[in-house]
Order: structure tokens, then C-alpha cells, then sequence
């Protein structure tokens, strides 16, 4: 609805004036308010198994939000950078613009999901050590796995590159599992993005995208109770009460918050 003259518009109403860079599935990009910053906003949707199964969850993008929010804040603690700059409002916040490497970078600690159909292994199979994998970000394929050889030769990143993203992305587990150690969560697995940045002539390679139950496995120490978008994909639950959840965990909803509400409520 067209806001009246001299009526101030409402709050949903004011991104419509900003200029659209990408729409995803769980996300939308706008351009930021300085050169080399965008705004990325996180919608409710849910989607997966490639966007075939899809629905609303009221309040997941204010929940991921915050919960990336608190994960990069984490790893910028550690030395690890991210494009994060800062959150905004309860539904956006602003990042460095980076050149996304086409990758999805996965690290597992347990085999479960793909790996765990693809090799024949029961989930919640330990595996030996943390195993670092990439797909290719490509929705029409369905995201394959591809080995060093294809990234490497396609040109998509270096053989250096790929050392020093190793290298980020068993920082981030480690950063990862401690922290949801602390809170009795076993992080099985996830997935982040990592994009390239430029200082003058040097580049460097800063995680991008977004950390949240939406792209980790995390399953409770004593139950095994899922925590993720398994709850979802499968159909175990509630996927706002999961993620709330994780957050309350976390500390990022107020501690008086006792058990997960049919809305979330956040501290601002
Ligand atoms: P997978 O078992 O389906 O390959 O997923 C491994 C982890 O990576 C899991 O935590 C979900 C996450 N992931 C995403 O967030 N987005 C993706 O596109 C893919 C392929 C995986």
C-alpha cells in the first residue's frame, strides 16, 4: 500500500528505495550504504533438497541474524576474518562486499547427510579426523562435490587458495565445535562461503555468506535431539523452537527465557 504524503512510511516500506544486488533463498542483498559494503538481509523462507520443499518459518531470519552475528563476531575474536561489519536491525546487517569463491566448503566431524548416503555409513558415524570437502555452488546441478583438481583447473581458485581455505575452514570447526561444546551441542557438520578482498594488490580471503543452524548439523550431547534444518528437512518438528533454542543456549535470547516460545522474543 502507497504511503500517504507527509505520512511516514512504515517500517516494512523503506528497503523498496534501495537497490536489489541478489536475491537467494534464505537471503537478500542490497547495496550498502557505502561503496564495498552491502546490506544482506534474512528472510523467513526455508527451503530444502535444492528448493523443492519450501515454507515460511516465522522468525528464522531474525533468529539467524543474530546467531550469524554472534558466530563471526566470534571468529573476528579469534583472528579469523569475515565480511561481517555489523548488525543493523533485528533483520539485516551490513557486510564488506566480497567476490564469492564458487564453492560450498564443508567440514564434517560425523558422517551424516550426503556423505553418510553417498558412502554407505550410518549418521552419527564418528569419522577419524575432521574432513574438509567442496561442491560447486550451482543450483541447477545440485551443488555437486568436486574435487581440487576440477576448482583448480576450471580456475574458480588456486592451488593456494584452496591451502588457505582449508586451512579457515578447520580454524572455524574448531572455533565452532568448542563453542557449542560449551553449551552441549555436537556440531556435526556445516558449511561456509568464503570470498575473496582486496588491499591495493593483496588479497585476502575472508569467510562471507552466513554461519547459522541453517547451513550446520548440531545435535544435543545427552539426546542426540536435532537443532538444525534437519528439523526441516525431515519433518522432526518445530524448526523456530530448534533454532531458538540453539540461541537461548547461546545467550543470545534473554535468560529468562526458560523454553522455547512459539515466537521467538530477542534481547535488542
Ligand atoms: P550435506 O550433508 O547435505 O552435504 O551438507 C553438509 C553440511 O553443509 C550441512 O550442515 C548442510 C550444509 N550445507 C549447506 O548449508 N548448504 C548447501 O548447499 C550444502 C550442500 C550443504
Amino acid at each position: 500500500m502507497a504511503a500517504r504524503a507527509g505520512r511516514p512510511l512504515t517500517r516494512g516500506t523503506p528497503m523498496a528505495r534501495r537497490k536489489l544486488i541478489y536475491e537467494g533463498k534464505a537471503k537478500i542483498l542490497y547495496e550498502g550504504p557505502e561503496p564495498g559494503t552491502f546490506v544482506q538481509y534474512f528472510k523467513d523462507d526455508a527451503t530444502a533438497y535444492n528448493a523443492e520443499k519450501k515454507a515460511v518459518i516465522e522468525g528464522k531470519g531474525v533468529l539467524n541474524n543474530r546467531l550469524s552475528e554472534f558466530f563471526m563476531n566470534g571468529l573476528a575474536s579469534i583472528g579469523i576474518p569475515t565480511h561481517f561489519i555489523k548488525r543493523l536491525n533485528m533483520r539485516e546487517q551490513l557486510i564488506r562486499q566480497v567476490e564469492i569463491i564458487p564453492l560450498e566448503v564443508i567440514v564434517r566431524n560425523v558422517a551424516a547427510g550426503s556423505m553418510a548416503k553417498r558412502m554407505g555409513m550410518e549418521e552419527g558415524a564418528p569419522l577419524p579426523r575432521p574432513i574438509v570437502e567442496f561442491s560447486y555452488k550451482d543450483d541447477a546441478l545440485g551443488d555437486p562435490l568436486v574435487p581440487e583438481e576440477y576448482i583448480i583447473a576450471f580456475g574458480w581458485a588456486s592451488q593456494q587458495d584452496l591451502d588457505d581455505i582449508v586451512s579457515i575452514a578447520l580454524r572455524v570447526n574448531d572455533f565452532m565445535s568448542g563453542v557449542m561444546h560449551g553449551v552441549g551441542i555436537k556440531l556435526i557438520d556445516f558449511k561456509i562461503e568464503v570470498g575473496r578482498v582486496w588491499d591495493n594488490d593483496f588479497q585476502r580471503l575472508i569467510v562471507a555468506d552466513e554461519i547459522s543452524p541453517d547451513s550446520c548439523r548440531l545435535w544435543d550431547i545427552e539426546t542426540g535431539q536435532k537443532l538444525d534444518k534437519d528439523v526441516f528437512r525431515k519433518d522432526l518438528g518445530s524448526l523456530s523452537d530448534a533454532y531458538t533454542e540453539v540461541a537461548r543456549r547461546l545467550g543470545v535470547l534473554p535468560s529468562n527465557v526458560t523454553h522455547a516460545p512459539t515466537k521467538p522474543t530477542l534481547i535488542n
